[in-house]
């Protein structure tokens, strides 16, 4: 790959991603300084995940604020796709979701593509996505989703009420159209090829249950846009509202590179962790320093490249100021990895430690939250 390319779809994130290029590429609109106030007016303080434009992109944002004032709530459509057990970096936007639920007091629902998972990794037979899903729904119930405005369901268990508007959509939608937007080729199986129409239903599906239109927000990594402009160019042609989006950024992991995945082990770290296997992790992780202390006291790093500092960043400081002294002594080289890791090892022990309790109550929560047929 040439320098400076990336590669960002649904199924693959490439490269050094260059995200003021991948808004004008998808056509999307970063987040202003105006939309921000806005949100704020109805928010009253807005989430660190807006204010450091972890959240950055959007379509339509300021239509669900003009429907929002007139009375007409939106309802937030998110999902998970269990390709495997949950990390850190999946809870990022979970955590933001929750917010925008609390402060807006809308329905959420999330949708957990077992069949995407199933049709798309060779390696992964159904069993095993819909075991993912069972574990995937532990965390996102731990995360705090009020239980009586939220709404799971997997695919393959709630088949029967999405099927009809997954023709629906399917039919509005050319194989060549597909093509050109995931990549499809002559070798992709077939399920693949249809299962957007699948991920399209949830934009549509409160409008569907509760018979009338109601306008649709989806807080999503970026990675997920191509999906929603197949959605968005169905939506009219069925009667219902274009969906909105509020885009992320992708979360890194602890090794060097973009996005932390959770098919490299050492490189995520995962719900299920146990506290050593976390502090191990992140004692491990990569930090871009300087091979010695004397270097590192001499140059400085770089807290852009640095995990430790990244996570800071994403998830376990919420006070900016305080991330602007670690990314300060990072960059000036006044404090060794060592320091900034065991620091971080702490917090993020208490925080899986705090999420396991919660993830064990959520075992007895499940089906005040699941839609099945
Ligand atoms: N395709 C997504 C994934 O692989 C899962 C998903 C389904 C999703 N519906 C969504 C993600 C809506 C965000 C918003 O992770």
């Amino acid at each position: 790959m040439a320098e400076g390319k990336f590669v960002v779809t649904p199924w693959e994130v490439r490269g050094e991603v260059n995200y003021d290029k991948l808004v004008k590429e998808f056509g999307t609109e970063k987040i202003s300084e105006a939309l921000l106030k806005r949100i704020q007016r109805h928010t009253g303080e807005l989430h660190f995940m807006l204010r450091r434009k972890i959240f950055f992109s959007h379509r339509d944002l300021n239509w669900i604020l003009d429907q929002y004032e007139k009375d007409n709530k939106f309802f937030l459509y998110t999902g998970r796709g269990p390709s495997g057990n949950t990390t850190l970096g999946h809870m990022v936007p979970w955590i933001f979701t929750k917010w925008l639920q609390e402060k807006f007091d809308v329905e959420l629902y999330f949708q957990i593509t077992d069949d995407e998972k199933f049709l798309l990794k060779p390696e992964l037979s159904l069993k095993q996505t819909q075991n993912f899903a069972n574990e995937n729904i532990l965390d996102i119930i731990a995360v705090g989703f009020d239980p009586k405005k939220t709404h799971i369901f997997t695919d393959t268990q709630y088949a029967k009420t999405l099927y009809s508007t997954a023709i629906k959509v399917a039919k509005h939608v050319t194989f060549s159209t597909a093509k050109a937007v995931f990549g499809f080729k002559n070798e992709s199986n077939i399920g693949i090829s249809f299962f957007p129409a699948i991920q399209a239903v949830p934009c549509f599906l409160p409008s569907i249950l509760k018979e009338k239109n109601i306008p649709c927000l989806i807080p999503a990594a970026i990675d997920q846009d191509p999906y929603w402009r197949i959605s968005r160019d169905v939506a009219p042609k069925l009667g219902f509202y274009k969906p909105a989006q509020i885009h992320s950024k992708f979360i890194p992991g602890l090794g060097p590179g973009a996005k932390m995945s959770a098919s490299d082990p050492k490189a995520a770290i995962f719900t299920t962790d146990s506290p050593e296997v976390v502090r191990k992790k992140i004692m491990n992780a990569f930090t871009g320093q300087q091979p010695t202390a004397e270097l590192q006291r001499k140059h400085g790093g770089n807290p852009e490249i640095c995990s430790v500092c990244q996570y800071y960043y994403f998830l376990f400081e919420e006070n900016d100021k305080k991330v602007e002294k670690i990314f300060e002594e990072e960059r000036s080289g006044k404090i060794l990895a060592g320091e900034h890791k065991e620091d971080l090892a702490d917090k993020a022990v208490k925080f899986i430690e705090e999420h396991q309790k919660k993830r064990e109550r959520a075992k007895d929560q499940i089906d005040k939250f699941m839609l099945k047929d």
